[in-house]
């Protein structure tokens, strides 16, 4: 029976070339299918003399048991094979670094805010709010400015449609008033917030902010405004020998009132400023109004102008934002372009 040798070998031939399980199948019916070769041979068993038929039967068995090891071990390579390619296919590589959710960042000028509240915070000052919409008596009236009075002029208001007497805050003045009807001196507060006028262009928007600054107790002088608002740049700026000057100006709520200039925090060391586009070459930035708080604005809200005195000063922290970061367009700001916004995460 050297056939069934061969044959054996053969299957493992065959088996071992095929490349996938359906090949495989197909090879295995050639040999244990109905009529496959060894199929056949089983059947020929009747055919031979009964001394031998025991023995070939014998043989027959053992070649088909080889030849299902052999299809059994090749069946699971194939599946081994196929499951490592499938594998390889579909393989995440987890060396790759995510794609990620990149983090959002403050705003420029709300970092500048919130700088600015922590260090009027850190000398005593509270932080205060109020309307954007506001009446007439609180952005005007109340602050000395009445109806004819020409610093009306000083700002483009915009007023509101079918709403007699209300407009957009042109300031945050309005909040000193709203806080002093609401509070007995001693009073330190500071009001953030978001304001209007009718202007726009690189350094004008019709929405920009301003930060309120008011000190009212029995002896504030202006000696006081000076040292405050002097180390609140110097800090703001981390600017040790940084300078101001005070120069005189009007405003209707204050008396005296003052222009307040900084050096040039581009182009002035140790007080010598070699002059830049940033300060005209002047080595000096207007900075903020301020003064001391005239006596009407104390009458208006029942304080005692007689026995309280104090300063107030209101400054634009959207300049500020542009000074410290060499920001040279204002309208960059509230475009909301995230190339610029994402440089300050
Ligand atoms: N409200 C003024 C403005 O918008 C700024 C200002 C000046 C506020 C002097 C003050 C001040 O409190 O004392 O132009």
């Amino acid at each position: 029976m050297t056939n069934i040798e061969e044959l054996i070998s053969q299957a493992r031939t065959e088996f071992a070339g095929v490349g996938d399980a359906a090949a495989l199948e197909q090879a295995k019916a050639r040999y244990l299918g109905k009529s496959g070769s060894l199929t056949e041979l089983l059947k020929s068993l009747g055919k031979l003399p009964a001394e031998e038929r025991k023995s070939a039967g014998a043989a027959i068995n053992s070649a088909k048991e080889k030849i299902e090891a052999a299809l059994e071990a090749r069946r699971n390579d194939l599946r081994r094979a196929a499951l490592e390619s499938q594998l390889k296919a579909e393989a995440l590589d987890i060396t790759l670094p995510g794609r990620g959710l990149s983090s959002g960042g403050l705003h420029p000028v709300t970092r500048t805010l919130e700088r600015i509240e922590a260090l009027f915070r850190s000398i005593g000052f509270e932080v205060a709010d109020g309307p954007e919409i506001e009446d007439d008596f609180h952005n005007f009236t109340a602050l000395n400015t009445p109806e004819n009075h020409p610093a009306r002029s000083m700002h483009d208001t915009f007023y509101l449609e079918n709403a007699p007497g209300l407009l957009l805050r042109t300031h945050t003045s309005p909040i000193q008033v709203r806080y002093m009807e609401a509070h007995k001196p001693p009073i330190r507060v500071i009001a953030p917030g978001r304001v209007y006028r009718v202007d726009s262009d690189a350094t004008h928007s019709p929405m920009f902010h301003q930060v309120e600054g008011l000190w009212i107790d029995e002896n504030v002088s202006f000696a006081d405004l000076k040292g405050v608002f002097t180390d609140f740049l110097r800090n703001f700026f981390e600017k040790p020998d940084l300078r101001t000057r005070f120069r005189p100006s009007f405003f209707p709520f204050t008396e005296p009132s003052a222009e307040i200039d900084m050096s040039c925090v581009f182009c002035d060391e140790g007080g010598q400023p070699r002059g830049c586009r940033v300060c005209s070459h002047t080595g000096w930035l207007e900075i903020a109004g301020s003064g001391m708080v005239h006596p009407n604005v104390l009458r208006h809200v029942g304080i005692d102008s007689e026995k309280y005195i104090g300063f107030a000063f209101g400054m634009g922290p959207d300049r500020l934002t542009m000074l410290r970061y060499g920001v040279n367009d204002l309208r960059l700001f509230f475009d909301g372009d995230l190339r610029f916004l994402s440089q300050f995460r």
